[in-house]
């Protein structure tokens, strides 16, 4: 049996980072998880349960009613997200919870929280996250860091064909700005920064396809655990 190894992937929003890992899980026959997921659902439970952020840092103990689950949807091919045995997939892509979970992902507590149930899920191997501290933080020890980047400009174009494909109009230099502002936000916060890896391998996609990302990471991915197997 082969050797398995955890993947971190890092990088700034709208780069096609959960796409790219989804692929490698699949094609390895590893476990896929969206970190944001996670921060997406804590900030739903402390919406619903209309907690403040200073009583959450005051009694970190109100996090340990959380539960968050993923499971398998073989129709859509995706892994959902569950919150207490709900599935909460479509309400923590709302809008209410995007607008409030940057805020929410700089507590010093819900990241320890998070951080230590995303260590449990990769003690044994055969994991691909995504996310902005993965391999800084989160799996220092993964076997294959990628930190994944292209220019503002780029990933603009890209979230507003995606959108207006979806039917929803929106203006382009609105979502240039909130690209930048959201890149400000992630690599400026105190708490884990996005910051790429020293060990990490920067993926520039700003020129790729996606098929080229997909054979690419996987031939890294390929690479290490074929490396692995014969030392
Ligand atoms: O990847 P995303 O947009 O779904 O992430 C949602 C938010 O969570 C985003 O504001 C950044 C934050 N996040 C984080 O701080 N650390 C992670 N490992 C993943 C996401």
């Amino acid at each position: 049996m082969s050797e398995k190894i955890n993947i971190a992937i890092d990088g700034h929003s709208s780069c096609g980072k959960g796409t790219l890992a989804k692929n490698l899980a699949k094609e390895l026959g590893y476990l896929f998880i969206d970190s944001g997921a996670m921060y997406r659902a804590v900030t739903l439970y402390i919406l619903n349960e209309g907690l403040g952020l200073e009583e959450v840092e005051q009694d970190p103990a109100v996090l340990g009613n959380i539960k968050i689950t993923f499971e398998f949807d073989p129709v859509r091919s995706y892994y959902e997200t569950f919150l207490n045995g709900v599935n909460v997939e479509n309400e923590i892509r709302s809008m209410r919870v995007s607008k409030f979970v940057s805020p929410v992902s700089t507590l010093k507590v819900v990241r320890d929280f998070l951080v230590t149930q995303q260590q449990n899920i990769g003690k044994d191997k055969g994991v691909v996250m995504d996310g902005r501290d993965i391999g800084t933080v989160v799996f220092p020890d993964a076997e294959l860091k990628i930190f994944m980047t292209a220019s503002a400009e780029i990933r603009a174009k890209r979230r507003y064909e995606e959108l207006e494909k979806k039917g929803v109009h929106v203006n382009y230099q609105e979502v240039l700005h909130n690209i930048k502002e959201r890149d400000h936000m992630d690599s400026t916060r105190e708490e884990s920064p996005l910051a790429k890896a020293e060990d990490a391998i920067t993926l520039d996609n700003s020129s790729m396809t996606k098929d080229e990302q997909a054979r690419l990471s996987l031939s890294w991915a390929r690479g290490v655990i074929k490396s692995l197997a014969s030392s």
